[in-house]
């Protein structure tokens, strides 16, 4: 709690803004921050904040106005596989919350499990599958409930814009695996069978902890590639960060969309 306020200060020292929406952009998604009028803060300019080395993750913390909203936006996130621990990669979720933010927006990239997916596609979350083999709130005692991860009314929300927009919008549950090696074929197989649609190395902790701070929470991912086995080719960072420029102008129109209509 002290080096929560310690972030808090400091950000608060930059910025009059009293975000409502937290959001965090993964991989090459991060663009929209971009076009937040506001301040833009470095990761590793922030108390207690880590800073992500990631190709395709920019590291600031933004805060200021999009679409008439007051947010404050994680231009890419720091992982669990580049050896910070989940408390560490979920601390920013907890400096959101006490920012003011009571609602989270995650995004990510991911692949695409479900053979009815293809590259380039976009999934509302509805459920996960946490497959780190490890929780962030390890050591806190804190019992959770998990049902309702996921909020109804902003996946319903989130699938009307897009039928609006014309996208061809997925929806499906998001494993979470630690990376940063992608998956085997036969991984993807056992994915499947027990009830995965995409695959990625994000997320799942962020989401847990907003859950346990009482957030309302809206996933999104990117389907960036077909999750190994599937299209029988070897997988690649630079696909990924490819398929990710190729949507960059639909994400962004959706994204800003659902900012302006989401309470
Ligand atoms: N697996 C895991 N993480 C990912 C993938 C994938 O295929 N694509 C983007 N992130």
């Amino acid at each position: 709690m002290e080096k929560i306020k310690e972030s808090v200060d400091f950000i608060q020292g930059k910025t009059d803004v009293k975000p409502e929406v937290g959001i965090i952009l993964g991989s090459g998604l991060g663009p929209l921050a971009d076009e937040i009028e506001g301040v833009r803060i470095p990761y590793g300019n922030i108390p207690h904040f880590s800073v992500s080395k990631v190709p395709g993750h920019k590291g600031n913390l933004v805060i200021g106005e999009l679409e008439g909203k007051k947010i404050v936006a994680m231009q890419g996130r720091s992982h669990y596989y580049e050896g910070h621990s989940l408390e560490e990669i979920t601390y920013p979720v907890r400096v959101m919350k006490e920012l003011g933010a009571e609602i989270l927006m995650v995004t990510n990239a991911g692949g695409g499990i479900n053979k009815d997916f293809g590259s380039g596609d976009l999934m509302i979350i509805t459920d996960h599958i946490n497959f780190m083999g490890a929780n962030p709130l390890r050591g806190r005692k804190e019992f959770i409930d998990m049902t309702f991860a996921y909020d109804k009314e902003l996946v319903e929300l989130t699938a009307k814009i897009a039928s609006e927009q014309g996208i061809e919008m997925k929806e499906g549950v998001y494993i979470a695996v630690c990376g940063p090696s992608y998956e085997t074929p036969s991984e993807i197989k056992a994915f499947e069978k027990i009830g995965a649609d995409a695959v990625g190395m994000s997320t799942v902790p962020e989401v847990i902890v907003a859950k346990s701070l009482g957030m309302r929470v809206l996933g999104l991912s990117c389907i960036t590639n077909m999750a190994a086995g599937i299209l029988k080719k070897p997988l690649s960072h630079k696909e990924v960060i490819e398929t990710t420029k190729k949507v960059e102008e639909k994400f962004k129109k959706l994204v800003r969309e659902i900012i302006k209509r989401i309470d």
